[in-house]
């Protein structure tokens, strides 16, 4: 099969694109730190600039990456940031960008790629959301907010799409140990002696210990890679530890207030390791 991968320079991605070729498809990776060329690399992948926020990057990328396989098969969207901050501190310049990377660059490359689907009669569009697409945590609400656009724009996309043959799958991960640290930014607007500073710090460390201690990414990529080769993509796939599923169950079944209260407690009163 053919796969465009955006975001494939770093983390799951990578870990995705490299199950893919493993598996022997034809993988073409986006990615800003990217150079142009349209050779293999020795690992067998394509790579190819890619800034999922810039329109004509994305038609460039999809016209040679066209050029390399000529048709495809799936698009797999990783490219996604982070900024780490408290809703009155996060400046809206932050909320834009991470929206503008982790939103609306898969709606860009998604209107991108679909007329090539549609005529096709086929397509799969693969789309990384989070445990956070599905619940928030404190002080992650600009990508909570972004990863819960994708979840709704899924479901949208999924039925709007299926007469022509195409079909969506959205991954759910939950922590695992790949992220790049200079994509976890933490906010330009937190002040000194902010009021949020203790919480922050003990919320925080919970986040990145829960990161560096996550479930392996290699296995991620090899799920993605199973999935997307099956006929019928499950629509939901997500990959996380038994307590972060436990969460997500008791987030759809408990009244909020105790919801709340449980991941209150976890990220800000947790013992700090
Ligand atoms: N790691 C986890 O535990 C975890 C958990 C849940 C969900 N996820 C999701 O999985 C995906 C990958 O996350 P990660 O943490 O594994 O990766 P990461 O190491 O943070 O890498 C992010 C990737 O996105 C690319 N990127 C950033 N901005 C971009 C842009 N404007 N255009 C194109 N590419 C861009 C980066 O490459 P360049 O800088 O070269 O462009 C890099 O390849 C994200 O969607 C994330 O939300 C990750």
């Amino acid at each position: 099969m053919t796969f465009f991968v955006t975001g494939a320079s770093s983390g799951l991605g990578l870990h995705t694109a490299q199950a893919l070729v493993r598996r022997g498809h034809i993988v073409v990776a986006g990615a800003r730190s990217f150079k142009g060329t349209a050779v293999p690399f020795p690992d067998g992948m394509y790579r190819l600039p890619l800034d999922v926020t810039d329109q004509e990057s994305i038609t460039a990328f999809v016209e040679q990456a066209l050029q390399i396989t000529g048709s495809v098969d799936a698009v797999i969207h990783c490219a996604g940031i982070l900024v780490l901050g408290s809703c009155e501190e996060t400046t809206p310049e932050e909320y834009r960008q991470i929206m503008d990377t982790d939103f609306f660059g898969m709606v860009r490359v998604n209107q991108a790629v679909l007329p090539h689907m549609r005529a096709q009669g086929k397509g799969k569009i693969i789309m990384f959301s989070s445990i956070n697409g599905l619940l928030g945590i404190p002080f992650q609400s600009a990508y909570t907010a972004a990863k819960h656009a994708v979840e709704g724009y899924a479901e949208c996309l999924q039925m709007e799409t299926s007469s022509f043959g195409i079909q969506v799958c959205l991954v759910e991960p939950g922590d695992h140990k790949s992220g790049a640290e200079k994509y976890r930014r933490h906010t330009e607007g937190m002040r000194p002696a902010s009021p949020y500073e203790e919480n922050f710090r003990r919320g925080t460390n919970v986040i990145h210990h829960d990161e560096q201690n996550g479930s392996d990414p290699d296995r991620l990529g090899e799920k993605v890679a199973r999935a997307a080769e099956k006929k019928i993509m499950p629509f939901r796939l997500r990959v996380a530890s038994p307590d972060q599923h436990l969460a997500v169950i008791l987030h759809d079944i408990l009244p909020s207030r105790i919801n709340n209260w449980i991941l209150r407690s976890y990220y800000l009163k947790r013992k700090q390791k």
